[in-house]
């Protein structure tokens, strides 16, 4: 069986991860591209990484390019073309570059890959995600927004730091927005099936679904140049591998919406089945009336940014 091809379309801080990340799951082969201008930064990373395999014994080809047709054919395309956050920047003030930037990837995209699942990482995610739909007119369960896995990910991370106990014991959802009117739901979140409202009190649990609305914030500020890399790129192969093995994982990621949570024709943060098909399916839960408030006001932003876009 031939080996699966994944294109990375921008090979930069997050690009280059996924790149390294990809080969050492050996997911498929994997080609990076990014603008004729960094072709040799891509092309290097490319070359850097081939060299790194027989340290580990890796088999997949990975390559840099600048021309679209190499990534013909793709079964997974990651999108995270575009410019990052600088200090004092939110993600919507990136709107506008990064709208142009998907418009041109979405219709090399479609040239190309037409039949690839797609995962958008570019920000303001929940608008950009949105845009790379209605551009390429793909099918909605093979659109996806990264952004729920990241932002869960990073509320398990804090609730394993303040508990002393393993993040992978911790299970949690973040609905809503990718950006500081994110949900994390505290009242559903566990550590190996204890609810964390017996490990912490009211006020840290406070603290920690505050420090997870601002987590990208937080680390913009720390590098003071770039936002956060690692931890997006291990959140999208967690999405690449679901897809690519049929593992029906449930992660949150911004799906199309058609009256789920009663919300009809965006991209938002839910809790979504991962498969062969892509978006399999979105599962719903039962929020409370102040749950309810909350991810209508993230709704009704997501909206205000997704108007912008004049798509
Ligand atoms: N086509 C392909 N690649 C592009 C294009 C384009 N039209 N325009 C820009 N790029 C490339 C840049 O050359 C750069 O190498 O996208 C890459 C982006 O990499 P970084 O600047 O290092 O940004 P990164 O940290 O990887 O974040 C990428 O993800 O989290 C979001 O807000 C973040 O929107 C940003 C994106």
């Amino acid at each position: 069986m031939a080996r699966k091809k994944i294109a990375l379309i921008g090979g930069g801080q997050i690009g280059g991860i996924l790149a390294l990340i990809g080969t050492q799951k050996e997911l498929g082969d994997i080609v990076v591209l990014d603008i004729p201008e960094v072709e040799g930064m891509v092309k290097g990373k490319a070359l850097d990484i081939m060299e790194l395999r027989p340290h580990d014994g890796y088999d997949a080809n990975i390559t840099g390019t600048s021309d679209y047709k190499d990534i013909e054919g793709s079964d997974v395309v990651v999108i995270t073309a575009g410019v990052p956050r600088k200090p004092g920047m939110t993600r919507d003030d990136l709107l506008e570059i990064n709208l142009k930037i998907i418009t041109n990837v979405a219709n090399n995209v479609k040239k190309y890959a037409p039949n690839a699942f797609v995962i958008v990482v570019s920000n303001p995610l929940d608008a950009i995600v949105y845009s790379f739909y209605k551009v390429s007119g793909f099918p909605k369960n093979r659109v996806v927004g990264m952004a729920g896995a990241l932002d869960s990910g990073r509320f398990r991370a804090f609730i394993a730091m303040e508990t002393g106990l393993s993040a992978q014991d911790v299970s949690c959802v973040v609905l809503g927005g990718h950006g500081p009117t994110m949900v994390p739901l505290s009242r559903l979140a566990t550590v190996g099936g204890v609810p964390i409202d017996k490990l912490l009190s009211t006020e840290k649990i406070e603290a920690i679904e505050k420090r997870t609305r601002e987590a990208g914030t937080e680390i913009v500020k720390l590098l003071g140049n770039g936002s956060a890399f690692f931890s997006p790129a291990a959140s999208i192969m967690e999405m690449v591998e679901a897809y690519l093995k049929d593992k029906k994982r449930v992660i949150p990621s911004a799906a199309l919406c058609e009256g789920e949570y009663g919300i009809d024709g965006y991209f938002i943060g839910v809790p979504c089945v991962i498969g062969a098909d892509g978006i399999e399916k979105v599962l719903e839960i039962d929020l409370t009336e102040d749950e309810k408030a909350a991810l209508a006001n993230t709704a009704d932003h997501v909206k205000e940014v997704v108007a912008e876009t004049g798509l």
